[in-house]
């Protein structure tokens, strides 16, 4: 059920390279949600530049919040809470959308909220589907997130188990430099590997049998480093295949086991690697052996956007009557939920 469908929320993400902005009405239903993806500027240097981020999003984002507005006639007074990333992310990016969306709140005279980048990525579940509620297991996975985190219900997180070194977007996108591919290498990698071999070299698959629920794929990339110094003419396709099996089979087996070892019927997979097809299958085909429903975003809601902490913003203000002082600050390495023993 949800609750005061005419209630407005401006949603502003910043807290890495895409800067975007979304309005909602009500909990979930997206009136818009449009990025701007700064990924060409960042190409050239392999990775984000957290200068060059900043900088481009102060100069996109008034932008984006007046175009939003005039596509669909609405005008700022008409706006009933403003949310705003205020971490886990980088500084100068999360600076810049908190300090324009506290800037509007006060104008306006309305309410401010900042949200956990990563309850977002929960909250794209939510968006997409609605009824599927917690309680639910969800694996976050990006380039610089890879968690399983428990939903008992929304609002209530325990972190189960999380990278102890490269996030899985972050391993691939460094091995895909090696490779020779431009950045972001993860949507490149995961095309040739349908063109692939997986059984080409068998990549190893760190941490996949250790007791708890954490991740570690900097040794994959080593050992891929290796491999393609000894073997270069290896074919990319067999490679990336390669690589993305020893991913998902890492991914597949800890989220799965996650969920059945909390008792979840449910697990949903958000962050940008969400979007991969094989991970995708993977885990759809092992869920269905063991009655998991598996449930994923679309793939616009899986990689960042406003729309997701819009929908954070609105739950945590209508549901439990929160918002922030507009003294909060940027917190670069805000975590969700705090660790348990698996
Ligand atoms: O969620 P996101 O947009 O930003 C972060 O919060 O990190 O995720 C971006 C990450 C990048 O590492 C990118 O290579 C990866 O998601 N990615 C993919 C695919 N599409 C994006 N990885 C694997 N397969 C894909 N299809
Ligand atoms: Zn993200």
């Amino acid at each position: 059920m949800t609750v005061e469908s005419d209630f407005l929320t401006l949603g502003i993400e910043t807290s890495c390279d895409e800067t975007s902005v979304a309005i909602l009405r009500g909990e979930h239903h997206v009136l818009i949600n449009s990025v701007y993806s700064q990924v060409d500027l960042h190409a050239k240097y392999g990775g984000v530049v957290p200068e060059v981020a900043s900088r481009n999003h102060v100069l996109k984002l008034p932008f984006l919040v007046q175009e939003a507005m005039r596509t669909l006639g609405l005008q700022l007074k008409e706006l009933s809470l403003i949310a705003a990333t205020y971490g886990p992310g980088l500084v100068g990016p999360l600076l810049v959308g908190l300090t324009h969306g506290k800037g509007l709140a006060f104008g306006l005279g309305v309410p401010f909220i900042g949200v956990n980048h990563l309850e977002g990525h929960v909250f794209a579940h939510r968006i997409a589907h609605p009824e599927a509620e917690p309680p639910l297991m969800a694996l976050v996975v990006s380039g610089g997130h890879t968690s399983l985190v428990d939903v008992p219900a929304y609002g209530n997180y325990q972190l189960v188990g999380m990278t102890v070194d490269d996030a899985a977007g972050e391993a691939l996108d460094k091995i895909g430099k090696m490779m020779g591919i431009g950045y972001p290498a993860g949507a490149e990698i995961d095309r040739l590997a349908t063109l692939g071999d997986p059984k080409t070299v068998h990549f190893p698959r760190p941490m996949i049998g250790s007791p708890g629920f954490d991740f570690s794929f900097s040794g994959l990339k080593t050992s891929v480093v290796y491999h393609l110094r000894k073997n270069p003419r290896e074919k990319q396709q067999d490679i990336a295949a390669s690589v993305l099996a020893s991913v998902v089979d890492i991914l597949t087996k800890k989220s799965i086991e996650a969920a059945r070892r909390f008792h979840r019927k449910r697990l949903i997979v958000t962050g940008g690697v969400a979007a991969n097809s094989h991970l995708r299958k993977a885990l759809a085909l092992a869920g269905a052996d063991r009655g998991i429903e598996v449930l994923f975003p679309s793939l616009s809601l899986c990689t960042d956007n406003a729309a997701m902490i819009a929908a954070v913003g609105a739950f945590r203000h209508l549901r439990l009557g929160q918002s922030h002082p507009l003294s909060l600050r940027p917190d670069p390495s805000l975590s969700l939920g705090q660790a348990i023993e698996a």
